[in-house]
């Protein structure tokens, strides 16, 4: 049985005041959920207060970026390593925002993910489909595209210390969910995508939906069988909301 993954990611959003509160908030509200796995992502700068005030809980903190390269004369580049030194866990690559805004390619978020698994931290890969992708059919292929694309820089092995979140990009920020069953049918394509190379990687793993994940819509999406988590943002920043999902998934 795999455990369910609840995950916030902040995007840029939050001040030290401010992450204060909600940490605070989650740490008590959540002390008696021993069944999800809770995580959040905050922005570079407060790693260190999510150490000092998560490191005696049971939730885990991560970065939402990493630099593919390990050291050097990268100006504004953050390496595994210094992560490591704040005592991330988790590590988001290719989040749709770093591919379209930053132009991250397939190639790029394939080495960041080796990089983040080379540290001895779980990458947690995004993957998902424009609209004009879906509405041309090729929502499958494009998905296939960007796993393939890691399996080219690591092992199939290697997925065992990992984690997918498929976030359609046209249901991030929305307010647009896709349906339980459309999640559920990309997450069972993935899995099986996955079980061509390794049957047991692929029933191990979490695979999250990510997209404008909320309250009222959690339960639907949770109770999909590929379904193993959300990865959550707008919803992230308001604590009850959070605690809310992570109480849906346990
Ligand atoms: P959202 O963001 O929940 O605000 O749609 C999800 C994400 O980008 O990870």
């Amino acid at each position: 049985m795999r455990r369910k993954l609840v995950a916030g990611n902040w995007k840029m959003h939050g001040s030290l005041a401010e992450n204060q509160t909600r940490l605070t908030q989650l740490v008590l509200a959540l002390k008696g959920n021993e069944a999800t796995d809770v995580a959040v992502f905050a922005t570079a700068p407060y790693l260190f207060q999510c150490k000092s005030l998560l490191a005696a809980s049971a939730i885990k903190w991560g970065a939402q970026d990493v630099s593919q390269f390990a050291s050097g004369a990268y100006t504004g580049e953050i390496s595994t390593s210094m992560l490591v030194d704040f005592g991330c866990s988790l590590v988001l690559v290719g989040h749709s925002e770093r591919r379209e805004i930053f132009h991250e390619t397939n190639a790029i978020v394939a080495q960041k993910f080796a990089a983040v698994l080379s540290a001895n931290m779980t990458p947690v890969l995004c993957v998902g489909e424009t609209l004009e992708q879906r509405e041309s059919g090729q929502t499958l292929s494009i998905i296939v595209e960007q796993i393939k694309a890691v399996l080219e820089e690591v092992s199939i092995a290697d997925f065992k210390q990992a984690v997918i979140a498929y976030e359609p990009v046209w249901a991030i920020g929305t307010g647009k969910t896709a349906t339980p069953e459309q999640a559920q049918e990309v997450h069972a394509a993935i899995r099986d995508l996955l079980a061509q190379y390794d049957a047991n990687v692929a029933q191990g793993i979490q695979i999250l939906y990510g997209g404008s994940v909320k309250p009222d819509n959690a339960d639907a999406i949770f109770a999909q069988p590929d379904v193993d988590g959300a990865l959550v943002g707008g919803a992230s920043l308001n604590s009850d909301d959070f605690v809310k999902i992570c109480n849906a998934a346990g």
